[in-house]
């Protein structure tokens, strides 16, 4: 036990498991450049100063206009492994030992990308850091909540066939005004083909969302669900329930949904009893992988030492890791000194 505040080097020593990170949102700039270099893209940007200058975000939308149009640059099975290889020695560094990445089919194969060169480069680098790091991960599929139901049940048919990469089905993207309901009939073919289910729901969304995430799509785990503060019932509901809330403190005020991050209700949710997790989301266009979001959380909220490890073992006990890798990952959290 420690008196003074956590280290960064404490919190980026916490071991991990990173349970919200969309893998295209760990493009950065450099690499962007890089790769449209070797692809013959151009990108509407002077140098990779002046992109990164770009980063400066009124909302959702903002951000995934510039999201959609950089991702442009990954085209080959090569480009995926190398953008999952940047990020796994990256989030390893930070304390990562497990991560389950977003990865969004739709908008690749919409450019013409093959669906299982995305799936095949992202397996490239995690089998890579399996064996060089000890790190263990997996896929979730997410539907674009903003695209139409018919391409996201492709997206889906595709995904089927590559159950040995993909664990879950996720939604993400613009959210108000695509309620899950919209997805209902696709969660329901994707559960019975034995995949887990989690979904994006009241980042900027109405607590409304976040129920029909959990009633309509069956939702295990909730992204965000931040706002679900709003509502006392629902709070009641997802601690009771024991749903989890994959929290990204530097990306909800980056994206202004809670401009100041004094104000994140990540410790209030904490104290109503809710499984909280802290995770990066798109790590390079918001400011801070995992183990600096905790660190952005300890500076903005206060973080106690019991607080941290309980987030760290939440992420973990809440991942879709075998029982037996839970229990070394586990072991690894008891093992933290702060
Ligand atoms: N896609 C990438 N990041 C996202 C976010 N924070 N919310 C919704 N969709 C996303
Ligand atoms: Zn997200």
């Amino acid at each position: 036990m420690t008196n003074g505040a956590l280290t960064d080097e404490a919190l980026l020593a916490l071991p991990k498991a990173e349970l919200h990170l969309h893998i295209e949102g760990t493009l950065e700039p450099e690499l962007a450049f890089e790769l449209a270099a070797r692809n013959g893209i151009e990108l509407p940007y002077a140098s990779v100063d002046e992109l990164a200058a770009q980063y400066d975000f009124d909302d959702l939308q903002s951000f995934l206009d510039l999201y959609y149009a950089t991702m442009a640059v990954l085209r080959t099975r090569d480009d995926f492994a190398e953008l999952t290889r940047r990020y796994l020695r990256r989030a390893h560094a930070q304390g990562v030992r497990h991560a389950e990445l977003f990865f969004d089919p739709q908008a690749h194969t919409a450019r013409g990308v093959a669906f299982n060169d995305v799936v095949d480069g992202i397996g490239d680098a995690l089998d890579e850091a399996e064996r060089e790091l000890g790190m263990t991960g997996a896929l979730i599929l997410c539907f674009l909540r903003d695209q139409p139901v018919a391409s996201a049940e492709e997206a889906l048919t595709a995904g089927l066939a590559r159950r040995d990469r993909i664990v879950a089905v996720g939604l993400d993207s613009a959210e108000v005004g695509y309620p899950p309901s919209l997805f209902e009939a696709v969660y329901a073919r994707a559960r019975a083909s034995g995949l887990h289910a989690v979904a994006h729901a009241g980042e900027e969304g109405p607590p409304a969302y976040v129920y029909e995430a959990l009633d309509l799509l069956g939702a295990e785990r909730i992204d965000h669900g931040i706002r679900s503060i709003e509502d006392p019932e629902l709070v009641a509901r997802l601690a009771r329930e024991g749903i989890p809330l994959t929290v990204c403190p530097l990306s909800n005020v980056r994206l202004q949904a809670t401009p100041d991050l004094r104000d994140h209700p990540l410790l209030r949710l904490d104290d109503a009893g809710v499984r909280v997790t802290v995770n990066s989301d798109d790590p390079a266009y918001f400011g801070g992988y995992a183990g600096q979001n905790f660190a952005a959380v300890r500076d903005a909220l206060g973080l106690t030492e019991d607080q941290a490890r309980r987030f760290a073992r939440t992420s973990i006990e809440a991942s879709f890791a075998s029982r037996e890798r839970k229990d070394a990952l586990l072991a690894e959290v008891e093992g933290w000194q702060p």
